[in-house]
């Protein structure tokens, strides 16, 4: 199984386990910036996309490059499908506009801005719990904590919900790691699972959740991001299965990826001690570092788009229906942008990553809170270690979609 391009296959998870091959995107990007790659049946091939110009230029005209036609990730979808699972990423302007709008308000940086004192008091009781222990998994007590802490706050509901919508976002989003989930995409057969986001059955009880939480708001109303749901839906722009690809988006979303920036972020800064240290001396480069910490962690690896006109990219020619794929993990690490690219530098300035997406409709609607936590949970926890080390293997997420660490087993020392 898998596709060939000079021994080079993106798709295949296994190749993403004990890291991200970087050797085959910079070789492509050299050489074949943009070049069809086959895929293992029933999928079709992909157009690849690894220059950072050549994914801008995607991300911008979606006009030719559509999200709503086909879907944005590599598995294909029919109708049917397509239909059902269908959440905010899987639409064109105009509707996609109203679909933003009804949320964007609340993710602006003056909308997550009021949470910041909120956000610094759980990233210190975070740190309080697990830092006295001295030895523990880093991802287990620190970087799985915080970020759905913070969403609950968001979506105003109990904390203690915490654990099982952690549990519920890593089954889902991990479909391919069998430590994470069951339903391993391309190891057993996922047929039952079809209709449901990442052919996952947990998705149902994502979508139980969703309503029991709008029930509740439509019982007492609330001043969070589900009240928004529930009132759109009250009006008919979201149907009932939008409301639930929509809840189930932004749980997912706003869970996985801040934690494994926060995850990469702190291995970069043990495998480079002078960096920690200068963060250490000059705390006031920390809101910069956090740039460079997520350019560094790229956790989404791509998203895909597909061709709605034959058309050129970088003198080759796409066909309308083509699926076309492009790598942030490729564009992030360019060395027409970014000098000396495989170097981890917090100093790095400018530092204009396409981590969130290189702008155009679609960008992370959560980028302003992603920062905002990363930046706070440094600010928190650097001026705190005296020491930190390894004390065993990093272990990696089975996936060609994240980029994720699951496990990071640390000896820590404090001030
Ligand atoms: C470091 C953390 C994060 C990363 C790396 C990340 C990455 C991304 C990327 C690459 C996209 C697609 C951009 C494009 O198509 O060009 C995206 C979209 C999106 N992200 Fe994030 N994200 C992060 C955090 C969050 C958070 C905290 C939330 C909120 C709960 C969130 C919600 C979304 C949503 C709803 C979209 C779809 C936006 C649309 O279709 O208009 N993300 N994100």
């Amino acid at each position: 199984m898998g596709a060939t391009l000079e021994g080079i296959d993106l798709v295949d998870p296994d190749n993403y386990v004990d890291r991200i091959p970087f050797e085959w995107f910079d070789h492509l990007r050299e050489e074949h910036p943009v070049v069809w790659h086959p895929e293992p049946s029933p999928n079709h091939g992909f157009w690849s996309v690894t220059r950072y110009d050549d994914l801008t230029q995607v991300h911008m005209d979606w006009e030719t490059y559509s999200s709503e036609v086909g879907a944005v990730a590599l598995e294909e979808l029919d109708e049917e499908q397509l239909a059902i699972r269908r959440s905010m990423l899987e639409t064109d302007p105009p509707r996609h506009t109203e679909l933003r709008k009804i949320c964007s308000r609340r993710f602006s940086a003056r909308g997550v801005g009021r949470y910041e004192d909120w956000i610094r008091d759980v990233a210190r009781a975070v740190l309080d719990t697990a830092l006295p222990e001295g030895e523990f998994d880093f991802v287990g007590a620190i970087s799985r904590e915080l970020p759905i802490r913070f969403l609950c706050s968001i979506f105003t509901v109990p904390q203690e919900d915490a654990p099982e919508l952690i549990t519920w976002g890593d089954q889902m989003i991990a479909n391919q790691d069998p430590d994470l989930s069951a339903a391993v995409v391309d190891k057993v057969d996922t047929e039952a699972y079809r209709n449901l986001p990442f052919r996952s059955p947990t998705a149902l009880k994502v979508f139980a959740y969703a309503d029991r939480q709008r029930d509740l708001r439509l019982e007492e109303p609330a001043d969070d991001v589900i009240q928004a749901l529930t009132v759109a839906q009250s009006e008919g722009i979201l149907s009932e299965q939008d409301f639930h690809n929509y809840f189930a988006l932004l749980m997912i979303a706003g869970n996985e990826t801040t934690r494994h920036t926060i995850s990469h972020g702190m291995l970069a800064l043990m495998d480079d001690p002078d960096q920690l240290e200068l963060l250490r001396d000059e705390p006031e480069r920390i809101p910069a570092a956090t740039e460079e910490i997520l350019r560094w962690a790229t956790p989404v690896l791509h998203f895909r788009r597909t061709a709605t006109r034959d058309t050129e990219l970088r003198g080759q020619q796409i066909r309308a229906g083509d699926k076309v794929v492009t790598w942030y993990v490729s564009a992030n690490f360019d060395p027409e942008v970014f000098p000396d690219p495989h170097r981890f530098d917090v100093t790095r300035t400018p530092n204009d990553h396409v981590t969130f997406g290189p702008g155009g409709p679609h960008f992370c609607l959560g980028a302003h809170l992603a920062r905002l936590e990363t930046k706070i949970l440094f600010q928190e926890l650097i001026p705190r270690l005296r020491s930190i080390e390894l004390t065993g293997p990093v272990e990696r997420i089975r996936s060609n979609f994240v980029n994720g660490i699951k496990r990071m087993p640390v000896r820590v020392t404090t001030t």
